[in-house]
């Protein structure tokens, strides 16, 4: 679930902007009516609070530009030329030099996860999710001069790399706030900003990590308060001893 702080009604001149839109990309109809107006109503979006100024303009969603954001809007319109269109369509940039992305309908759960989002069910769609993914990704080259994210402060820790030979560009940060529900299951992927060359197999660890029941309560993150909470994990082992 997305949590709106507030609904702000900004009115200064340039707010909202013209778009400059690249690959040729359509806006759809409600997002470019918001755009248009002098006074867009900008929804703040705020997720795992891991990037700050996220906000929604009608039917897109306007975020900070980074260096690897070009990169991702490649990724991105790729994946939707191979078919697959469980993800943001990418805009470009706004006149404010935020990148634009349409808004992808849906919740997204946050930890701890609500019993509906933890059964086998969702385990199995969000499976098949990722391998539309990455069937679509296979193949794709990226740009000569490709910039890719990573997690805050992970280059100074010196671990190897456990994502050996690139077969392909992954989401790499399946976490509760980047998948979208609808209709009860995970039905598409926002927050690429991680993507980056690696495995099939680190992308479903990275997945299995968020989403498995893998973790004996007593190790669970965060420490669950009782056996029936919903940080428990689902089907924990029974202790023998
Ligand atoms: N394209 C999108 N469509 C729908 N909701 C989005 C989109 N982008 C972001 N959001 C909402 O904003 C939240 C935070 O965005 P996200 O891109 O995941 O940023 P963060 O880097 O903080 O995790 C998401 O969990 C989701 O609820
Ligand atoms: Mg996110």
């Amino acid at each position: 679930m997305t949590v709106a702080v507030a609904v702000s009604l900004l009115c200064e001149p340039g707010v909202g902007g013209s778009l400059h839109l690249s690959g040729g990309a359509v806006l759809p109809g409600g997002a470019a009516a918001a755009d248009q107006e002098s006074c867009p109503i900008e929804e703040p979006l705020i997720g795992d609070g891991v990037t700050r100024g996220i906000v929604r303009i009608g039917d897109t969603v306007r975020r900070p530009v980074r260096p690897f954001t070009a990169t991702v809007q490649a990724y991105l319109r790729h994946l939707h030329q191979a078919g697959f269109s469980a993800a943001p369509v990418p805009f470009g940039i706004d006149g404010q030099g935020r990148e634009v992305l349409s808004f992808v309908p849906g919740d997204a759960p946050r930890e701890p996860l609500p019993p509906e989002a933890t059964g086998e069910d969702v385990l199995i769609a969000l499976a098949g999710l990722i391998r539309r993914l990455h069937d679509a990704a296979q193949g794709w080259t990226p740009p000569a001069d490709a910039a890719w994210g990573g997690v805050p402060g992970a280059e100074t820790v010196r671990i190897s790399p456990v994502d050996g030979e690139a077969e392909l560009v992954g989401h790499r940060d399946y976490c509760p706030g980047n998948v979208v529900f609808r209709d009860g299951l995970p039905a598409a992927l926002i927050d690429f900003d991680l993507a980056k060359p690696t495995t099939r197999l680190y992308d479903i660890a990275n997945a299995l990590y968020w989403w498995a029941p893998l973790l004996h309560p007593a190790d669970a993150r965060p420490p669950s308060p009782t056996p029936t909470s919903p940080t428990a994990p689902r089907s924990s082992p029974t202790p023998t001893a």
